[in-house]
C-alpha cells in the first residue's frame, strides 16, 4: 500500500470523484484543485485520497480526505492521513471536520490531532484540529 501525488488529469479526475461521491452535499462543480492530491493505492486500486495545502511556512492543511464507501472501516482513511503527515513539510497540520462527523473526528484524534476550538462553518458547525508532526520541518527550506 502507497500513498502517491496525484499529477496527470485522469489522477486528478478520479480524486474528484472519490470526494464528490464521499459527500453528497457537494456539487461536483463546486469541487476545486487547491491542494496536493495523493491517492492511496493498494492493488493498483485507490482506497483513498487526500489533499495537503501548505498555507505557510509552519502550516499545512488536511484537506479533502475521502474513503469510497465500499472499502471504509478499514484503517485505509486513517493511513492516508499517516501518510500525509509524513509528507507534510511543515511542522504543524490543520483540518476542520464537521461536528457532526464522529467518525472522521475519532479518525483524526486517533492520528494525534487535538480539537482546538469550535466555530460556524459554511455547512454547520466545524471543530479545527491541530497536530505536530517532524519538529525539524521548519527550519527546511522551501
Ligand atoms: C471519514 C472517512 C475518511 C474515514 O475513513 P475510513 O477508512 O472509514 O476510516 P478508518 O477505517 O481508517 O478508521 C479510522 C478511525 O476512525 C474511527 N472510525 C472508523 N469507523 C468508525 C465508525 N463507524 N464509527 C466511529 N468511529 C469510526 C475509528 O476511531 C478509527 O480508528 P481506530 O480503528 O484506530 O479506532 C470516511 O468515512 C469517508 O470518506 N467519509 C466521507 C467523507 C468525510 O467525511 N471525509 C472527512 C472530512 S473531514
Amino acid at each position: 500500500m502507497k500513498l502517491v501525488r496525484a499529477i496527470s488529469k485522469q489522477a486528478l479526475s478520479k480524486v474528484a470523484e472519490i470526494v464528490v461521491a464521499a459527500n453528497p452535499n457537494r456539487e461536483s462543480s463546486s469541487f476545486r484543485f487547491n491542494a496536493r492530491y495523493y491517492m492511496l493505492i493498494e492493488n493498483r486500486i485507490i482506497k483513498a485520497v487526500v489533499g495537503l495545502r501548505r498555507l505557510s511556512w509552519y502550516l499545512t492543511e488536511i484537506k479533502h480526505l475521502a474513503v469510497p464507501q465500499r472499502f471504509r472501516g478499514r484503517g485505509y482513511g486513517k493511513r492516508a492521513v499517516l501518510e500525509a503527515l509524513k509528507k507534510a513539510r511543515t511542522p504543524t497540520v490543520c483540518a476542520t471536520v464537521r461536528v457532526d462527523n464522529n467518525v472522521s473526528l475519532n479518525l483524526f484524534l486517533r492520528c494525534g490531532f487535538r480539537p482546538v476550538m469550535e466555530f460556524d462553518g459554511q455547512s454547520g458547525k466545524v471543530l479545527l484540529m491541530f497536530n505536530k508532526v517532524h519538529e525539524e520541518a521548519g527550519n527546511e527550506k522551501n
